[in-house]
Parts: structure tokens; sequence; C-alpha cells
């Protein structure tokens, strides 16, 4: 699937992309959801369940990275304990790098591990579900406010699947939140992912918002905070549209 031009062979919606700088995106997307069955093998084709058994009490990024994610979320998330706001955090563990003492009625965390979910102190409930096996999120339509998925979505298999359901149940104007480095478990992450580059990474994101439907056109962003130093950081992020 990948070309000299990118993985979809389209202009990159990160070409100009600075620390920071927003990048409107002006994707042309083939017809279809370009990416087929194999893209999305992995090395390891053991259950996860079994590679997520044990608890990892780690970070996977560096210190300068979460503090430009957590930055990022300081802009965009809604002011802690706002009334009725409800925020997903798929793919979760001990740790969501939301801002310090960030708090809402309903933080839900969906992850693997239920020893790293129990630790994590901005959760008010979790779930422990494998959305390789089972993509459905199991709430109410139109319930959640924001989404958020920190270095994990090289993980899934079945993104569109799970894409949807994002759509389904975030509100009209809710917006999920994609981001990820260069790093991650190589052997559990999708061929698409591994086989490419960052830039190629967030085309890849992209086009799960715009061929799941739902959403409005996604937007890019480079947080990265010491290009060349750090861990790169890239946003990803969309809005439900309003009038699905
Ligand atoms: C690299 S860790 C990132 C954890 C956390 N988001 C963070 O920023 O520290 C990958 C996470 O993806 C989750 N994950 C991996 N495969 C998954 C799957 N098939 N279904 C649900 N979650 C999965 C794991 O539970 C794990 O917590």
């Amino acid at each position: 699937m990948t070309t000299s031009g990118g993985v979809l062979g389209g202009k990159s919606f990160l070409a100009s992309a600075r620390p920071s700088s927003n990048v409107e995106q002006n994707v042309e997307w083939p017809e279809q959801f370009p990416f087929k069955e194999e893209d999305f093998q992995r090395d390891d084709v053991s259950p996860d369940s079994l590679f997520y058994k044990a608890p990892r009490f780690v970070t996977h990024i560096d210190d300068p990275a979460i503090a430009a994610l957590t930055k990022f979320y300081s802009r965009v998330l809604p002011p802690s304990n706002s009334p009725g706001v409800s925020i997903l955090d798929i793919c979760s563990s001990w740790i969501s790098h939301y801002p310090a003492g960030y708090k809402q009625e309903r933080i839900v965390g969906m992850g693997m591990n239920e020893e790293e979910l129990k630790q994590n102190s901005v959760l008010t409930e979790y779930i422990v579900q494998d959305l390789n096996v089972n993509p459905k999120l199991p709430f109410e339509d139109n319930s959640f406010d924001v989404i958020t998925n920190v270095v994990s979505v090289d993980y899934l298999t079945k993104p569109l699947d799970v894409f949807k359901e994002m759509s389904q149940i975030l509100k009209p104007g809710g917006q999920a939140i994609m981001s990820f480095s260069d790093r991650c478990f190589w052997t559990k992450a999708i061929s698409i992912w591994t086989s490419t580059g960052d830039t190629d990474h967030v085309l890849i994101v992209g086009s799960y918002f715009h061929y799941a439907g739902g959403f409005e056109p996604p937007q890019a962003v480079d947080i990265s905070p010491n290009p060349g130093q750090s861990d790169p950081m890239y946003i990803v992020y969309s809005r439900k549209a309003s009038t699905t």
C-alpha cells in the first residue's frame, strides 16, 4: 500500500507541520477505504489478553511528550468538573495524561489490564475489553463529550468498526482525539503501521475518521516538544458531525 507519495499516495496533512501548528488537511481520499485485510495483520497473532496479562506500570512516551499531550488536553478538554460531561479513554491504562486534578462526573477507561485500570485515579469506572475481539463500545448513543486514545490506535485490527462505534456514542459535536508517537510494541502493531513512517501514520488515522463516517474532516497537529531530542507526538482529531 505504501507508495513513494506516502501511504495513500496523496498530499500529507503534516507536510508543513511544525510543533503546535494546526494543519488543515487537504487530502483527496480514494473513493474506497484503501487498506486490505493484510494491512491489519500483526507479527504476534496470539490473543491480546496474553500480551497484556501482566500489568505494565510504565510510561510509553517520555516526559516531554507527556507534558505536550497534557498541555494539548488542557486547551481542548471541557473544563474540569463541568456538569454532565462524560469522557471515554480507550486503550487506557494506569494513566490518562489529562491535566493534574482533572475531574468529570463520568470518565470511563477501557483497556486490557484490570490492575492497570484500577490504578488510574482519573477514571470513575472501567471496562476490560479486547477491542480486536469485540469492537463494540458498550454505551448509549450520543453519550460522550470526548473520546481519547493515547499511543494505541496502531494496535486496532478493526479500526473502522471502532471508529464507527465512536461516532455513535459521541454526542453531536463531541471530539475524538487520537495521539501517537513513533514508539510501539512492534509485534502487536498492525503491519500498515510498522511498515510506514510518522507522516503516513497521520494519514492512516485520518483515513479511519474519514471512512468510518459521521465525523467532520479530521485535523492533525504535530505537538512534538523538542524535535529530534524527545519523543515526537502527533494528534489526529475530529468532531462528530452535528447532522448525523
Ligand atoms: C502502549 S499502551 C498505552 C496505554 C495508555 N493509553 C498510555 O498512554 O499509557 C497500549 C494500551 O492499549 C491497550 N490495548 C492494546 N490492545 C488492545 C485491544 N485489543 N483492545 C483494547 N485495548 C487494547 C492496552 O490495554 C494498553 O493499555
